[in-house]
Parts: C-alpha cells; sequence; structure tokens
C-alpha cells in the first residue's frame, strides 16, 4: 500500500471524493505553502530565536506555553497567516470561492512534554471530527521542518470507518468557545487542558495496524477529519512544529457529501465560525 498517495486526480471533486473515501494525500510544497512555512517561522523564531526545535532548552513550560501561544494566537488570528493558508489550500484543489476554512493554529509537540498532564489531550488518539466538524471536514496538515515519520503522526486506517468506544459526547463546540476563542486556539490559559475535558477513547481496543508517514517542510497532507490519528510523543530532543487546519467544500458539505462518521457524538458545529468566502474579500492585502 502506498501511504500516503503523493499524487492527486487532476479533477478537484475527485480528489474530494478520494479524501471521503478514506484516501491520504502528501503533496509537494506551493509557492504558498512555502511562504507560509516562512511566516509561521518567522514568527516563532521571534518568540523563540533561532532555534525553535531546541526552545525547550532554554524556557521552562509556562514560558514556553505563553510564548507558543502568542504565536499560535497571532498565524490564526492575523490576516497574513489567513491569507497565506488560504492561497495554499486553493493550490491544492479547494478554491477559496468554494471553501471555508478554520485557520492554521501552530502546533508545537515540545521533545519530553508528553508526560506533562497539560499535555494530555494533544497526545489522544481521536478523530477531528469529534471536535464539533461536520464529516465534509478535510485536516490540512504542513510541517515547519523536514520530519521523520517517528516526529509526525500516525493513522489507523482500518478504523476509518470503524467505530471505536469514546466519549465525543462531552464535547459541545458552543460552549467550548462560549467565553472567548482561547480555549479555541489554545493560547493564554496554561492550566485549561487540566480542566476542560477533551474527548477520547474509552476502552482499550486493538485498532489495527498503525500507518506513519515522514515529509519535507512545506508538503501538504490532506485526510479526512473522519481519520482515526495519533500524534507522536517526541523524545529526539527536538521539538516539532507544524501547522494544521480544517477545509470544508461548502457545496459537498451543503449536498450532504462526506466521509463516514461512524461514531461521532460531538455537539454543535464549527462551521459557522469558520472564514467563509465572502470573509476573504474583506481580508485586505498588504
Ligand atoms: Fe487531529
Amino acid at each position: 500500500m502506498t501511504f500516503p498517495l503523493r499524487i492527486r486526480p487532476d479533477d478537484d471533486t475527485e480528489l474530494r471524493r478520494n479524501l471521503y473515501d478514506g484516501k491520504v494525500f502528501l503533496l509537494p510544497p506551493t509557492t504558498s505553502s512555502l511562504r507560509l512555512v516562512d511566516y509561521a517561522r518567522a514568527c516563532l523564531t521571534a518568540e523563540l530565536g533561532d532555534t525553535p526545535r531546541r526552545a525547550h532548552e532554554h524556557y521552562d513550560d509556562a514560558e514556553l506555553f505563553e510564548r507558543v501561544g502568542r504565536v499560535r494566537r497571532r498565524v490564526y488570528t492575523e490576516p497574513e497567516g489567513q491569507r497565506l493558508f488560504r492561497d495554499t489550500v486553493a493550490d491544492v484543489g479547494f478554491p477559496a470561492a468554494e471553501t471555508a476554512f478554520d485557520p492554521a493554529r501552530v502546533r508545537a509537540i515540545i521533545h519530553g512534554a508528553a508526560d506533562n498532564p497539560r499535555a494530555a489531550p494533544v497526545y489522544y488518539p481521536h478523530r477531528d471530527t469529534w471536535y464539533g466538524h461536520p464529516g465534509s471536514v478535510v485536516t490540512v496538515w504542513i510541517a515547519l521542518d523536514d520530519l521523520t515519520a517517528e516526529e509526525t503522526f500516525v493513522f489507523y486506517p482500518g478504523r476509518f470507518d470503524r467505530p471505536v468506544a469514546n466519549d465525543s459526547e462531552i464535547f459541545d463546540y458552543d460552549d467550548w468557545v462560549s467565553r472567548g476563542w482561547s480555549l479555541k486556539i489554545g493560547w493564554q490559559d496554561r492550566d485549561a487542558s487540566l480542566r476542560a475535558r477533551y474527548p477520547q477513547v474509552t476502552a482499550e481496543e486493538e485498532y489495527g495496524p498503525e500507518v506513519g508517514f515522514s515529509c519535507r517542510a512545506g508538503e501538504v497532507l490532506l485526510f479526512s477529519g473522519s481519520h482515526f490519528h495519533r500524534t507522536l510523543p517526541q523524545w529526539s530532543g527536538l521539538s516539532r512544529f507544524s501547522l494544521d487546519a480544517r477545509v470544508v467544500h461548502l457545496g459537498d458539505h451543503a449536498a450532504g457529501l462526506s466521509a463516514p462518521d461512524v461514531d461521532n457524538r460531538s455537539r454543535g458545529s464549527a462551521v459557522p465560525d469558520y472564514i467563509q468566502p465572502h470573509d476573504v474579500d474583506a481580508m485586505t492585502d498588504g
């Protein structure tokens, strides 16, 4: 089995159908994805210095959380990051006029942080749909550095369309964002993950074969948000930085085209809060 696929169908509709069928694509960097990577890296170095992957050697947990949080907020909320992300997904088959998106979050998997209870939810095996995203959601994941398979995450393809025992019913999107977006973006409140409950599996199960991937900075990984996957803890001495964001093709969403949604009981929908095509017009260049 070739995993992930390196070549996408020429036709955008076909690409989306493949994604809803569970195919995973790792596509070459585009001009915009490389610009997005440069932008995110510049935001990181402004906070963490010239070697962000070694930032854990220089800052304690609290300081790192604050600094990475500021980068997250900036990349997620500022027009430059949103524009670069919009252009990146347009490059790979999701035109701005047809696509709503939840902007890119900087994800930091800090070396040695897997035993920190505050970081625990990061490592829960999950589907992105358990967080109030619809079955039509496609996750876009981009590494900021060249990474080995041990530094990325793993999929359980056999569980794409087979339920796993989980408690996604505890997640209510509207409740999650009701006190502002700091929880959603993941900044400001370091102890939030100790108080908030996030969906996780509820039984020890054999999930079947685990499939990982290596990648280069700026390559664009596309997969259905219904995929069951798990982030790998980092113990290599280097922290790992990536971007992830979610897109929905509004035509497909309205038509009910989507991946299987076999065990998602989360409540509410994040889609109304996505950046909509008409919002894109309001993003001034500059
Ligand atoms: Fe995820």
